[in-house]
């Protein structure tokens, strides 16, 4: 089965109510006969009011971090039983903002994965270099560590449910992408770790997004990469248009 195309858009902590539901509006409307799956994730605050204009459509909900508990005393937390009510279907667990913005450690990461697939959600796993491990040749290192100790303890059932997104910190929101190049390198070494970690049926079926200031500009060179499987979208997916054509440019350049 080759792997189908998926495209999701991080709103991160932007839109109103009101542009969100006109957001994820057209984006449901844009993406309904699209051969690609596409996912968005607003803030929680949104999730309920954007699931009510999802429902019908293809588009998938997500959210951008979950707990990694079920329930409990833990202020401000929301636990991955609560999105899934809230009708996600998806979570981001461990983007860079995350990790280096709040300091995420690799094991709680691994809970909150654990924490969410327990729940019945899956899960965009989120990883990739800073800019000066780059430059030093740390790149395979790093990913290696990220995926050794994120996904630790995960079954091959689990797994079916786990999506990677390779996003260097130093290509997220600084408008500096990966080459195409670059991007089907580290690709291509994710793919060898879950491999060694889970056997050659995940590592060929596991979908491996590219995340870090994809555009419809250079979108259609990235999705061309042999596994590079689709794209984790954050500033452009704030606009109908932009996300839409980044959703186009993988339909053009799906497996199937
Ligand atoms: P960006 O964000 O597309 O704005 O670089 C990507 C992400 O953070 O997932």
């Amino acid at each position: 089965m080759p792997r189908k195309k998926f495209v999701a858009g991080n709103w991160k902590m932007y839109t109103n109510l009101a542009q969100a539901r006109e957001l994820a509006s057209g984006v449901a409307q844009g993406a309904q006969h699209s051969t690609v799956n596409v996912a968005i994730f607003p803030p929680f605050t949104w999730l309920l009011p954007v699931a009510e204009v999802l429902q019908g459509s293809s588009v998938s909900l997500g959210a951008q971090d979950c707990a990694p508990e079920k329930e409990g005393a833990f202020t401000g937390q929301v636990s991955p039983l609560m999105l899934l009510d809230a009708g996600c279907q998806y979570t981001l667990v461990g983007h860079s903002e995350r990790r280096h913005g709040l300091n995420e450690s690799d094991d709680l990461l691994n809970r909150k994965a654990k924490s969410a697939l327990t729940a019945g959600l899956k899960v965009i796993f989120c990883i990739g270099e800073l800019l000066n491990e780059r430059d030093t040749n740390q790149t395979e290192s790093v990913l290696l560590q990220q995926l050794s100790t994120g996904l630790v303890g995960l079954t091959v059932e689990e797994m079916t449910r786990v999506c990677i997104a390779y996003e260097p910190v130093w290509a997220i929101g600084t408008g500096r992408v990966a080459t195409d190049q670059q991007a089907q390198e580290a690709h291509a070494f994710v793919r060898k770790v879950l491999r060694g970690m889970f056997g050659e049926a995940v590592a060929m079926e596991t979908t491996i997004l590219y995340g870090g200031s994809v555009k419809p500009e250079n979108a259609g060179g990235l999705l061309a990469q042999p596994d590079v499987d689709g794209a984790l979208v954050g500033g452009a997916s704030l606009k109908v248009e932009s996300f839409l054509a980044i959703v186009q440019s993988a339909a053009t350049h799906r497996a199937d």
